[in-house]
């Protein structure tokens, strides 16, 4: 598709300009568009068709729903019904702006604008450009921002163009975008009502107007396993450049003295006062206490980070006061919650039978971490007079104990792994117990003040990942495996090999883990732990 560029410097005076990018608009195409906050990728919010162009363009996964753009607040009624006064009063006092409010919506917005939700996210964006094409168009806009889905937020119009040249039928370049992040995201759907994505509209504004305005808990923490997003948005991973992000908590001493101690990062993130004690190449994020000179840096230093070849960062930690706020939620998703320096934690440590988890749990617990073996958990549940014991004789029999009352480990293995049924139910007794315990002591040593190692071979398929801060997958070729367990177990070939194909669905789910450590040739063991700042 050949992708049209506009430049709009004084929208009152190019009407040519507007007007064309309104006729593309109405043809049921997708122009990108400046805004105050960031470059947004517009369609008409009445036609389904031109919407789905906006997803195919962005990559955007479908169930994540698109803010409609309107000319004033008085056209909120045009797409929303059952319009509280608070939203009367917020949109008089913030609007035109960055304010996004979530409200009821009507019939004539279509499920791929509002993603089958039955709310529809309202904005009048206050950029001269934004609002003359949106007047020209005639049309409510929907628009999310304008990058590949998962990347930074563009803000100027090249950033757009390195992502969307193309693949959208025009760019309007109306100059860098003010804010720097989106907008502020309320719902008034809810009561309370709830700050979804806090922006350069603070909490503490809203609450001029929303005495009882919560902040969801998704602005800072990662989203809990099996809970659903207030806004899907929340769900996707976020603002990633492709570099490996870390933030280290505390000041500025604690930062370049965790960074003096740890070799692993290549590139720092950090304030524009901190740039000349840095060391190593730094990109900056705005001044340490001006969070709006953040808000305007963010993103870029996130493409800049990119364009470095920046592979593992370590960031200052922003405030989180005010539009701080805002800036912890962009850079706590960019880092995917990578913290250093902060609270001790959990490790998860997997790998298949062979790879040499305990050589690397060795090292770990050697530099100072405590290691919970759930290998030898899974032995003590099953110990004569456990309740596990009675469940298992109860499942399998009571010939699979031996006469001093102790577990028949080989009686129980023939019949629990003669089918995938029985071996399903094996799991289902032990693993509950195995998990509680496992998750009880490592939760005692970070209570101590130590960092706690899970040492896991079914770290995946137990679940037990949820509950670790960061996940180690060890790793070593198929051959080294064989003849580790051969050598270590007596096995024949054939039994080894028998022993690692039952490990293929946990080899395969933890693909997912954080970092591979590779325990083969060179080794390195120790580098290795060190260059992923696992303690
Ligand atoms: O500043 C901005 O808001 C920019 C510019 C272009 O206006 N737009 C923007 O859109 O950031 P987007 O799609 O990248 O982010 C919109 C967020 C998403 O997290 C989405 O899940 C949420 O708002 N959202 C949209 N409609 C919603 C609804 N009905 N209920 C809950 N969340 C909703
Ligand atoms: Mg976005």
């Amino acid at each position: 598709m050949n992708t049209e560029l506009y430049t709009i410097t004084d929208p009152a005076k190019q009407t040519e300009e507007i007007s064309a990018a309104a006729a593309l608009l109405r043809a049921g195409e997708v122009v990108a568009i400046p805004t105050e906050t960031v470059y947004g990728l517009a369609a008409n919010a009445f036609d389904p068709a031109a919407v789905k162009k906006i997803f195919e363009a962005k990559g955007r996964p479908q169930d994540n729903p698109l803010i409609v753009h309107l000319a004033s607040p008085e056209d909120v009624t045009t797409v929303a019904k059952d319009v509280p006064d608070a939203a009367y009063a917020l949109l008089r006092r913030f609007s035109p702006g960055p304010l996004t409010v979530i409200l009821h919506k009507k019939d004539c917005i279509p499920p791929e604008v509002s993603a089958g939700l039955s709310t529809v996210a309202v904005r009048i964006p206050s950029h001269p450009a934004a609002n003359a094409i949106i007047r020209a168009a005639g049309v409510p806009l929907a628009a999310p921002s304008a990058n590949l889905s998962g990347f930074p937020s563009p803000t100027t119009a090249e950033d757009v163009r390195d992502d969307m040249t193309g693949r959208v039928a025009a760019i309007v370049d109306g100059g860098p975008s003010e804010a720097g992040i989106e907008s502020t995201v309320v719902t008034l759907a809810t009561d309370p009502p709830r700050l979804l994505r806090p922006g350069v509209i603070t909490a503490e504004q809203l609450r001029e107007f929303l005495p009882d305005l919560v902040v969801d808990e998704a602005v800072l923490h990662p989203l809990a396993e099996g809970k659903t997003a207030a806004s899907p948005g929340m769900k996707y991973k976020h603002y990633s450049p492709k570099a490996q992000i870390y933030i280290v908590k505390g000041d500025r001493a604690a930062f370049f003295g965790y960074v003096k101690r740890n070799p692993a990062a290549d590139t720092l993130l950090v304030f524009e006062e901190d740039a000349p004690l840095c060391e190593k190449p730094c990109v900056t994020m705005g001044k340490t206490d001006e969070p709006l000179t953040q808000t305007g840096r963010l993103f870029t230093a996130l493409r800049e980070l990119d364009r470095l070849g920046a592979k593992t960062v370590f960031a200052r930690e922003p405030s989180k006061e005010g539009v701080g706020l805002g800036v912890c939620n962009r850079l706590y998703r960019a880092a995917a919650f990578r913290f250093l320096n902060g609270p001790p934690r959990i490790i998860g440590v997997c790998g298949q039978t062979g790879a040499g988890k305990s050589t690397v749990c060795a090292r770990l617990a050697a530099m100072g971490a405590e290691i919970v073996d759930t290998d030898i958990i899974a032995r003590e549940v099953v110990a004569p007079g456990s309740p596990v014991l009675s469940d298992l004789k109860t499942a399998f029999g009571g010939d699979i104990l031996l006469p001093d009352g102790a577990l028949d480990r080989k009686k129980l293995a023939a019949r629990a792994f003669a089918s995938p049924e029985t071996a399903a139910r094996l799991s289902a007794i032990t693993h509950p117990a195995i998990v509680n315990i496992t998750l009880e002591r490592a939760n005692a040593a970070v209570a101590a003040g130590k960092t706690a190692v899970i040492d896991a071979p079914l770290l995946f398929t137990a679940g037990l990942q949820a509950y670790c801060a960061v996940t180690v997958k060890v790793t070593a070729p198929e051959e080294t495996r064989i003849a580790r367990i051969r050598a270590r177990d007596g096995l024949t070939e054939a039994e080894a090999k028998k022993r690692v194909a039952v490990q293929a669905e946990e080899d395969a789910l933890s693909e997912q883990a954080d970092f591979k450590l590779k325990n083969y040739p060179p080794y390195e063991i120790d580098a290795q732990i060190t260059a992923m700042c696992l303690l």
